[in-house]
């Protein structure tokens, strides 16, 4: 059967920087680590001025275009998955493909553009349908190009600001693809749930703590799910577990439920029950909450033994280094979580063809995604070819005032007096000039 996956993946990262620990903690009276230890986050990428969902998109898609000597024409269709689109008609696939129509010779007349809305999971349902369209045998040979684009801010205020980010990913799908190829198994965890809205607004409507606890548990459905069609999972099965992101914080927690639960009930008994003792059981406690204190006490202590530490290390931290830098990205948070850790095995010479990741993408709403990934033998050039460290270094550190100056900036409903053609805007790239208008 013909492999179909990832075959190149871009990053753009929003230009600005805002310092949590030295900048956002000291107006917010808070301590530092809350938001480097407890949200596991150091910065967040802000988008400038010139810059939004379009720009970032079209500059991450251009990007992998020139790398990959790609023409339009060798692209069947675009799809862009956001949570910050500006407009409930016309999908942002459109506009992109009009940027890049700009800098190529030919157009996208020929390409299926849609948009994808489903909070952050949204990126990966964009894959699935890419996959979806090669494997029907409909793309004329043709590759999909998939682009995960947000500014994801919050009201000034809301406890969401710390964990805002910007950016884009562009991923390439193909047949004998060079990075990943996807499994055919999916696994879901889907349920209404109103834990983050956006009716007729910019910002969300986020009820912050019920937003994690609805995350693990559509998590843990999709892995169970997953499990029913695929195999049953094993932590050492993987060399890689790449989370939806929102913070590392959550990625955390994420990663001890996914741990108890691929672990083997003998494996507990016989290696971990000595450490911690026997995972409490419902009928021995009165009551539904004695029980649930207990079943935290006893993962409190289950996160405590060498065996986790070192499996969280290997498999789950890697995937977070790009992430404690740039925020929460939405749609392209787990990509981010895939290419961070991919990134760390490139640096640290790993070998990582034929290995396995286990990618769990989730959006409030709500709905879970599991399913595995196989590492292809060209994943270690194509990464290598990310130029995401020379973006995050060369970001514009934002003092608290210029943050709020262009928070303003990007508030739709915002009357400000700030001329933003007074700030200075780099050639080379897209950048945005006015209603509709892209430049490069
Ligand atoms: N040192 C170390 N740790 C500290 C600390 C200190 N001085 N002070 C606080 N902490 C820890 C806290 O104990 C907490 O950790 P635990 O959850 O492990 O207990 C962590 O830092 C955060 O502290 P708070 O819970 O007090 O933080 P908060 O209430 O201000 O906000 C939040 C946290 C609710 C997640 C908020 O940032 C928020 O609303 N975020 C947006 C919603 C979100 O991201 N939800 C995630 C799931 S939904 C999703 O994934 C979709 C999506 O992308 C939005």
């Amino acid at each position: 059967m013909t492999a179909v996956g990832i075959d190149a993946i871009e990053i753009w990262s929003g230009k600005l920087k805002l310092d949590l620990p030295n900048t956002f903690a000291p107006v917010k009276g808070d301590d530092p680590e809350k938001y480097t230890k407890g949200l596991g986050l150091e910065d967040s990428s802000f988008p400038d001025t010139y810059e939004d969902i379009v720009t970032m998109g079209a500059n991450a898609a251009k990007q992998l275009m020139d790398r990959k000597g790609l023409k339009p024409s060798d692209i069947g269709r675009i799809d862009v998955a956001t949570e910050s689109a500006f407009d409930h008609s016309k999908p942002v696939s459109t506009y992109i493909a009009g940027c890049l129509e700009q800098v190529y010779d030919g157009d996208f007349r020929h390409a299926n553009k849609g948009e994808r809305k489903f909070a952050c999971v949204a990126g990966t349902q964009s894959i699935d349908d890419a996959y979806n369209w090669i494997k029907a045998g409909r793309n004329r040979g043709r590759a999909a190009l998939v682009v995960a684009t947000d500014t994801a801010l919050y009201a000034r205020g809301d406890p969401g600001e710390a964990t805002q980010g910007a950016g884009a990913v562009a991923m390439l799908i193909t047949e004998e693809p060079s990075i990943v190829e996807l499994s055919t198994e999916q696994g879901y965890g889907s349920m209404d749930e109103t834990d983050f809205l956006k009716p007729n607004q910019q910002f969300p409507s986020v009820d912050g703590k019920r937003s994690m606890q609805v995350y693990l548990a559509r998590m843990r459905e999709a892995l169970e799910d997953f499990e029913s069609v695929a195999w049953d999972t094993h932590p050492e099965d993987f060399e890689y577990i790449p989370f939806h992101t929102p913070f590392p914080g959550m990625v955390r927690k994420a990663g001890l439920l996914g741990f108890r639960h691929m672990i083997r009930d003998t494996e507990i008994e016989d290696e971990l029950e000595p450490e911690i003792g026997r995972q409490p059981r419902e009928t021995d406690f009165e009551s539904r909450e004695a029980f649930e204190e207990a079943i935290r006490a006893h993962m409190d202590e289950l996160k405590r033994t060498d065996r986790y530490q070192s499996w969280y290390a290997d498999t789950i931290a890697p995937t977070l280094e790009l992430s404690r830098r740039v925020g929460n990205w939405y749609t392209g948070s787990v990509h981010i979580a895939r290419a961070s850790a991919l990134r760390h095995a490139a640096a640290n010479g790993t070998d990582l063809v034929g290995q396995k990741l286990l990618v769990g993408s989730y959006g409030s709403g709500a709905q879970a995604e599991i399913h595995a990934e196989t590492v292809r033998d060209g994943w270690k050039e194509e990464i290598e070819g990310l130029n995401i460290d020379d973006q995050l270094e060369s970001r514009y550190d934002l003092t608290w005032s210029e943050y709020e100056l262009v928070h303003d900036v990007h508030e739709y409903d915002k009357e400000t007096d700030i001329d933003v053609e007074e700030f200075t805007q780099p050639s080379g790239e897209f950048v945005f000039t006015g209603w509709g208008r892209m430049n490069e």
